[in-house]
């Protein structure tokens, strides 16, 4: 860390943490956007400060996404022996398998010699599905796991990209940008005021459950995810532990 002084990294982490009003920032040097090796980097933050704070027994829910898939490689052999269980926060979503939240579970639970949960539901649905989703007795079993999580682990995305990968309708996709949506979490669209728009119903993590959950790690950097990334810890529990780079930090206290 005597480098992190050294560059001013460490002052940045702090200042960060108090613009945005959360309880820590670690903050990683370079631009996600530019490099992959900075994904990693943001990746690797995430699993130190997981192995940090995690117990034995616990359950760790975690989002999908490209930045989650870099803390799977970062995990360290020190978890092996804490019999830890993983939960996806949401269902599958139009993109990528490799990247799904069930998949990252898996293969998290794999690297720690752990247990995980499956949730086959689609991210959206309507309200009737919803319904009969939530009343599958296996369904509800993983979702009461998902609520009681004692850490969660998830990204935050630009809200067109995300939607765009979503392959969201180009009805939908005009509402998206009439409300000016700029964060993507959780499958939550936010504008740059942190308000939630195009409410749908969704299986999975509600950000309300955010509240009962005693640690947060949220992992997203690059500059393109700077005005993302800031409207959505407008509505993030303080007790949020930001890992992001060097790029994005600057991009937010720029205002
Ligand atoms: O919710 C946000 C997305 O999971 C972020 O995805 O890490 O691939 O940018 P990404």
């Amino acid at each position: 860390h005597i480098m992190k002084e050294f560059s001013g990294i460490s002052s940045l982490e702090i200042e960060l943490a108090q613009y945005l009003g959360i309880q820590n920032c670690i903050i990683v040097p370079g631009n996600a956007d530019e490099s992959e090796w900075v994904k990693s980097e943001l990746g690797k933050m995430c699993a130190e400060k997981l192995t940090e704070v995690v117990k034995p027994k616990q359950t760790i829910s975690v989002t999908g996404g490209t930045t989650i898939a870099s803390v799977v490689d970062a995990l360290p052999e020190k978890l092996k022996d804490m019999e830890l269980t993983f939960v996806p926060a949401r269902g599958g979503i139009g993109t990528d398998l490799k990247y799904q939240a069930n998949s990252l579970c898996e293969m998290m639970a794999k690297k720690t010699a752990g247990d995980y949960m499956v949730l086959y539901v689609p991210d959206q649905v309507t309200q009737e599905l919803y319904y009969s989703f939530i009343n599958d007795t296996s369904i509800r079993e993983v979702l009461m796991k998902i609520k009681s999580a004692d850490i969660v682990i998830h990204g935050i995305g630009d809200a067109m990209v995300m939607a765009k990968r979503r392959k969201t309708s180009e009805s939908e996709m005009e509402i998206l940008k009439q409300e000016q949506v700029v964060a993507e979490a959780f499958g939550y669209y936010f504008d740059e005021n942190g308000n939630e728009v195009n409410k749908v119903s969704t299986i999975g993590l509600q950000l309300e459950d955010l509240k009962h959950i005693p640690h947060i790690l949220a992992v997203a950097g690059g500059a393109s995810k700077a005005k993302a990334i800031k409207a959505y810890m407008k509505i993030a529990p303080k007790n949020t532990i930001l890992v992001t780079d060097e790029s994005a930090a600057k991009l937010i206290l720029k205002g």
